[in-house]
């Protein structure tokens, strides 16, 4: 079996697409769930696009011990001289470097001749290999560079240093056959086992995860891929779909990687929690109805043999199906046995406030299931110190009256009231609070989707809120949206009191 390294750049690639911005400590929650995961390569950040990626990167490097952390950087001295700052705390560093080799950027983006490309090459793989580091070296647009060319680029940068060289299809143009013959060529080319050949595509024409593979079968030993397939314009490369089809197809793919398979579902929802983004329903792999089987015909195989339309099971990749988990009347013993079960390490700290939560929970709804506890859990990882916190509210809303709230919040100051009238009861709501906090952030954006099945099941919400230019992203839960909308309104309210 030849094992496959998984590079994430959900850090990178995915979170630069509108709409996926993460913020330093949600990015941070997230490198420590994708090590969890048994990626190889977690690429973290462009620590010279802007501060807040430089200490991003930082960050990351020094929480994650395991997986290799890459940052990357421009074929510039700057660029790389700032991606080895950032990865100074990194167990295992590694600078990313990237030019373009087709002859459309070269020429109309880099306005710089084919030779004067190679000796950026030689330049940056040198220095940021005197750095310390290892090294890859990226051919932007290299699935419409001329071969020999972009064979001499490879050369330049294996010469100079670098240990993986990866052949991007950064537009997404590709065909699988034209992926397998290119990883084929490069592969021939480098016979030498230890220089990794990479693959790293775009989806433009939804082609990704099948270049990937077909990569592989050409002899990639490297994919690049983000959770849930986030990225530019169309994507990446889905993490999960890429590691799936390697896996389920192992015999005949003749493939392994180090991917810990259960935690795939738990990442995928982290993503979606911190981002907002659902996770469209017919998503492979982990949307909801991946493994939902709703025709008769096909429940009546699957009851007989589960194979007969299951390819993979849901427990591979860490969905559960048992529903009756814990109620009311389960105890402390109980709740810390499943989440251990579930593969969530809390603290003592951690596992007080998530029980309290599951006690109110369990007070509102019968059945508390894995989805639900999982929820629980994950929203502690983005509660801060809260200079308000929400006492109660009273909304009024209907098609005769205007929608009214009541809000009552505990501050430094003691509690405080408002009342507000709104477009509906959310807008209500919000009103109230930004009389309160004497605040008002422009609404970006506003998500609601429900964690489980059913009459009781909770309801996430995301608000995306602007701060001068940035967007700062709160969450809430409950069984009662109207509460949940608040308490999302008001953890982004408190993340932006916080930067003042
Ligand atoms: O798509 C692309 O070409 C990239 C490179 C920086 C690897 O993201
Ligand atoms: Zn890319």
């Amino acid at each position: 079996m030849a094992y496959i390294k998984i590079f994430d750049t959900t850090l990178r690639d995915g979170e630069q697409s509108p709409g996926f911005s993460m913020n330093i400590h949600e990015k941070t929650e997230f490198a420590r769930q994708l090590e969890r995961l048994g990626v190889d390569v977690i690429e973290a950040g462009f620590p010279v696009a802007s501060p807040e990626d430089f200490a991003s990167v930082k960050e990351i490097a020094s929480a994650v011990r395991e997986a290799r952390v890459a940052g990357l950087a421009r074929c510039a001295e700057k660029d790389i001289r700032r991606a080895w700052e950032a990865l100074q705390d990194a167990a295992h560093p590694v600078i990313h470097v990237f030019i373009a080799t087709s002859d459309i950027h070269m020429e109309y983006k880099l306005n710089m001749t084919r030779e004067q490309v190679l000796q950026k090459i030689r330049d940056s793989v040198t220095l940021a290999k005197s750095l310390g580091a290892e090294v890859e070296f990226s051919a932007e647009d290299a699935s419409r560079s001329d071969r020999e060319f972009l064979l001499q680029a490879f050369d330049a940068a294996v010469e100079c240093g670098a240990s993986t060289i990866n052949i991007p299809d950064t537009v997404g143009y590709a065909l699988p056959q034209e992926m397998k013959e290119l990883a084929a060529l490069v592969r021939g080319h480098f016979p030498d086992p230890s220089i990794t050949i990479s693959v790293h595509c775009h989806d433009d024409l939804g082609l990704s995860v099948a270049n990937s593979v077909a990569s592989v079968l050409g002899g990639a030993t490297q994919v690049e891929c983000t959770v849930n397939g986030i990225g530019e314009r169309a994507g990446n490369a889905a993490l999960e779909e890429v590691v799936m089809a390697l896996v389920t197809r192992g015999q005949d793919t003749g493939a392994d990687c180090g991917i810990h398979t259960r935690q795939i579902y738990r990442t995928s929802r982290l993503l979606s929690t911190i981002t907002g983004v659902p996770v469209p329903p017919n998503k492979a792999v982990v949307g909801v109805n991946a493994f939902a089987h709703e025709s008769g015909i096909h429940q009546h195989g699957v009851m007989k043999n589960r194979l007969t339309y299951e390819i993979m099971s849901p427990e591979s990749v860490g969905i559960y199906q048992n529903k009756m988990i814990l109620g009311k009347h389960s105890g402390r013993h109980a709740f810390e046995e499943r989440l251990d079960e579930l593969g969530y390490k809390v603290s003592a700290k951690d596992l007080d406030a998530a029980f309290e939560k599951f006690k109110v929970l369990a007070d509102r709804k019968k059945v508390i299931t894995d989805r639900d506890i999982e929820a629980l859990v994950d929203s502690g990882s983005y509660q801060l110190e809260e200079t308000y916190q929400l006492d109660s509210f009273v909304v009024n809303s209907g098609t005769v009256i205007s929608a009214t709230a009541v809000v009552k919040l505990k501050s430094p100051d003691g509690e405080k009231e408002h009342v507000a009238r709104g477009t509906g009861p959310i807008d209500a709501a919000f009103k109230a609070i930004d009389r309160i906090v004497k605040k008002g952030y422009p609404l970006e954006n506003y998500t609601i989707q429900s964690v489980t099945e059913g009459e009781d099941a909770l309801g996430e919400v995301v608000v995306r809120l602007n701060k001068d230019g940035e967007s700062i992203t709160g969450r809430g839960l409950s069984t009662d949206i109207i509460e949940a909308s608040i308490r999302a309104y008001l953890n982004a309210v408190n993340k932006a009191i916080m930067m003042d």
